[in-house]
């Protein structure tokens, strides 16, 4: 079985995501999959989506490639980029039907909040990704980040609230296994793509 991480021949092109599966279906995409291990579980009980993690550490995104191919995953690839530049530039437009983003680097001193993920820029970026009725999945252990994804999402008048569906909140991802064993509970919200 090939290596599950897209070798990128360009950064200033989309990818042509026909040349990446061997089956046409719908996209799904993680934003900072880490070890991947959520991506992996979800995309073995999800057969017929497609899914992109997307992961800026090298030895994190090996990981995707080394549980996809033991699982024998063949609806799976990872991208070592930046999310946002990912969304932007490598995505085509309007692909995904969702976007998955769990436990993004809180940056909780004040002055370096403006490298969060999730800023007043975000939705826009989300928007281009999503195709119509696309769904975006948060989750963090961060009160003051979740207020943060709350509010810029909820000032986009192009998303509405949606619900996480209880056979994807069942899926834990590393970092929350970890927080959950300490007692930190997952704080989680969903956004539907309305216009
Ligand atoms: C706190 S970890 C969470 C990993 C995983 N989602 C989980 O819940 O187990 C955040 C991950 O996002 C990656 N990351 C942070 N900022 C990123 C960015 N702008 N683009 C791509 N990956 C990023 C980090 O390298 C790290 O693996």
């Amino acid at each position: 079985m090939d290596n599950l991480l897209v070798e990128l021949r360009t950064i200033l092109e989309p990818l042509v995501l026909a040349e990446l599966f061997p089956r046409p279906a719908p996209l799904e995409v993680e934003l900072g999959c880490g070890d991947a291990s959520f991506l992996v579980e979800y995309a073995r009980r999800n057969p017929d989506i497609n899914f992109i993690g997307v992961e800026r550490l090298l030895g994190r995104i090996q990981k995707l490639d080394k549980k996809g191919r033991r699982t024998g995953l063949r609806n799976t690839r990872g991208v070592r980029i930046e999310s946002a530049y990912f969304l932007e530039y490598l995505l085509p437009a309007h692909s995904a039907t969702a976007l998955h983003i769990y436990f993004p680097d809180p940056w909780p001193k004040k002055k370096h909040r403006r490298h969060r993920l999730i800023g007043g820029h975000f939705p826009g970026l989300a928007r281009r990704a999503l195709a119509e009725r696309g769904m975006v999945y948060l989750r963090t252990d961060d009160a003051d980040y979740f207020q943060q994804m709350n509010e810029v999402f909820d000032a986009a008048q192009e998303f509405e609230k949606g619900v996480t569906p209880a056979a994807l909140a069942e899926i834990t991802t590393d970092f929350e296994r970890d927080f959950n064993a300490q007692g930190i509970p997952t704080l989680r919200a969903a956004y539907r793509l309305i216009r």
